[in-house]
């Protein structure tokens, strides 16, 4: 596995994508992520932030422009019920882990796994009765048990209480500034107030990415906009 990043580890020039539709969803869009940490994009409804995710874990391929990603990639959803697949926290996480693994192998990796996310203990506990904000850590220690070093978020405390939404984003930010791996996290939000947890953030307009600036920087001065919307 690698361990220390480098900017062209990630690269996206350029990168234009429609939809079949005729959508324009991406338009000469490019992105480079200064290092590991936490990265935040805002931008409205449509401007094309789903579909850049998509892009980068390989899930659409862009009809023009370079793209190169050489980064183990995990992505997140709103909605963590959309991929928990197992009924236990611990046959879950099995799903990301290696094959022919000895059983003792397999739980230590498991207890690593919700030790990271603040789960511990938690292996044997059914799915069904995890909080809504477990389930999002849960969902975050299979991307860790996969050993990927860049969680692509999709609005992860969109469904969540304001408790679970800083349980979330506190976790997240600690694995991104931890001293062995820190992982890249590309995290995007409607929630403006995320943005000053963030290393830095940007916003996604028309198909493009804007500039890295200051998270607060960019908070005070969507705020506004987003009072006028009401
Ligand atoms: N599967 C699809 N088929 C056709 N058009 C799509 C599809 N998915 C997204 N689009 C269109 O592509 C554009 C960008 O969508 P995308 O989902 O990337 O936006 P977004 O920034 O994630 O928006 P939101 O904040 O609402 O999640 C939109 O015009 C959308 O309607
Ligand atoms: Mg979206």
């Amino acid at each position: 596995m690698k361990t220390a990043y480098s900017k062209t580890d990630l690269y996206i020039k350029n990168i234009s994508f429609t939809w079949p539709s005729g959508t324009i969803a991406l338009s000469s869009c490019s992105l480079s992520i200064p290092g590991p940490g936490l990265w935040m994009i805002v931008g409205s409804n449509g401007s094309g932030k789903s579909t850049l995710f998509k892009i980068i874990s390989g899930l659409l391929k862009p009809q023009s422009g370079s793209i190169k990603c050489e980064i183990k990639p995990a992505l997140m959803f709103q909605n963590p019920d959309h991929q928990i697949l197992l009924p236990s926290c611990g046959s879950d996480l099995m799903l990301n882990l290696p094959k022919h693994l000895s059983d003792q192998e397999y739980q230590e990796l498991i207890n690593i796994a919700l030790a990271e996310v603040e789960l511990t203990g938690m292996a044997s506990r059914p799915i069904h009765t995890l909080s809504g904000g477990q389930k999002q850590r849960l969902a975050l220690a299979g991307a860790l048990a996969s050993k990927s070093q860049l969680l692509l978020l999709d609005e992860p405390t969109a469904l969540l209480d304001l408790e679970s939404q800083n349980s979330v984003l506190a976790i997240v930010k600690k694995l991104c500034h931890r001293t062995k791996d820190p992982l890249i996290a590309l995290w995007i939000t409607h929630r403006l107030e995320e943005l000053d947890h963030s290393d830095g953030a940007t916003r996604m307009e028309n198909g493009k990415i804007g500039k890295w600036v200051a998270g607060k920087q960019l908070r005070e001065s969507l705020e506004p906009l987003a009072v006028r919307r009401g």
